[in-house]
């Protein structure tokens, strides 16, 4: 609304809230680009500012350059935005579906003590070896349907869908629940069943119709790195701790509190007792 009617930035209301996050987050990314051009060290990278600094430094006389303060600090605020929420509020969403369905936690720590073990840290090999938690990862993913519908993309020339003309430089947002709750893909879409991302001897069954992330080639960036920290820190989690609710489990609530872009899980309680 305030693309459209600009006026609106300047009146009183909650949306100053927002605006003032944005401006904070801004500052606080300015101020550690200082502490970094401060101890940049450039035969010693340290992390994606050193490198970005070290490119801009590089391309200081190039008009078109990529490498601009400006571009360094949206970067760092898409990797922000797009990078945290996403990951942490997916984790907090699962660790609320194995409370409700404790049968399918128990089957989890069953398989991290009979290919892991007790005496050292789940690695990223280890989830080749566990079609039972890779399917429950996905599973998870699937049921919370976390971006039901993603970012607005442009074709980039005419196409012809299903008998439908779509124009080049049409707005197109893809709608992921119609596939994540595909019918005829996964029986009872709308039961969380681990079985669903399993053959009948166990092993994990790779779906075409899992677009948590999206599909093509504008979809998520950080697929690998999100699937990587969700195995690990679930898995490292469950090696050493055994999950109570604070309620019966069929009691346990799991409507998201808000669909917006993002479909965020309702905030609980839980003890975490030692294995
Ligand atoms: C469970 C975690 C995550 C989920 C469910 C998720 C989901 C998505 C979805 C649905 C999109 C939109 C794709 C489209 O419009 O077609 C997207 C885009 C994106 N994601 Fe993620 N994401 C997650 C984690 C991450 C992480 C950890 C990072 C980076 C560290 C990341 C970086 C991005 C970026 C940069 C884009 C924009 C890509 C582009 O415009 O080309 N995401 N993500
Ligand atoms: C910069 O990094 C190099 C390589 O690690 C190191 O030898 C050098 O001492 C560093 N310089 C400073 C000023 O810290």
């Amino acid at each position: 609304l305030c693309s459209a009617y600009p006026v609106l930035y300047y009146l009183p209301g909650s949306h100053n809230k927002f605006f003032k996050h944005v401006t904070e987050q801004r500052e606080f990314i300015l101020k550690e680009i200082k502490r970094h051009q401060e101890s940049l060290n450039l035969s010693n990278p340290q992390d994606f500012i050193d490198y970005f600094l070290i490119k801009m430094e590089k391309e200081k006389q190039n008009k078109n350059s990529e490498f601009t303060m400006e571009n360094l600090v949206i970067t760092i605020s898409d990797l922000f935005g797009a990078g945290t929420e996403t990951t942490s509020s997916t984790i907090k969403y699962g660790i609320l579906l194995l409370l409700k369905h404790p049968e399918v936690t128990a089957k989890i720590q069953e398989e991290i003590t009979r290919v892991i073990g007790r005496h050292r840290r789940p690695c990223m090999q280890d989830r080749n070896h566990m079609p039972y938690t890779d399917a429950v990862l996905h599973e998870i993913q699937r049921y919370i349907d976390f971006v039901p519908i993603p970012l607005p993309r442009k074709t980039t020339q005419d196409v012809e869908f299903r008998g439908y003309h779509i124009p080049k430089g049409t707005s197109v947002m893809a709608c992921l629940t119609s596939v994540l709750y595909d019918e005829k893909e996964f029986p009872h879409p709308e039961k969380f069943d681990p079985g669903h991302f399993l053959d009948e001897r166990g092993n994990f069954k790779k779906s075409d119709y899992f677009m948590a992330f999206s599909a093509g080639r504008r979809s998520c960036l950080g697929e690998g790195l999100a699937r990587m920290e969700m195995f690990l820190i679930l898995t490292n989690i469950l090696q050493h701790f055994t999950l109570k609710p604070l309620v019966n489990p069929e009691d346990i609530d799991t409507t998201p509190v808000l669909t917006g872009l993002l479909s965020l899980p309702p905030s609980y309680e839980l003890c975490f007792i030692p294995v």
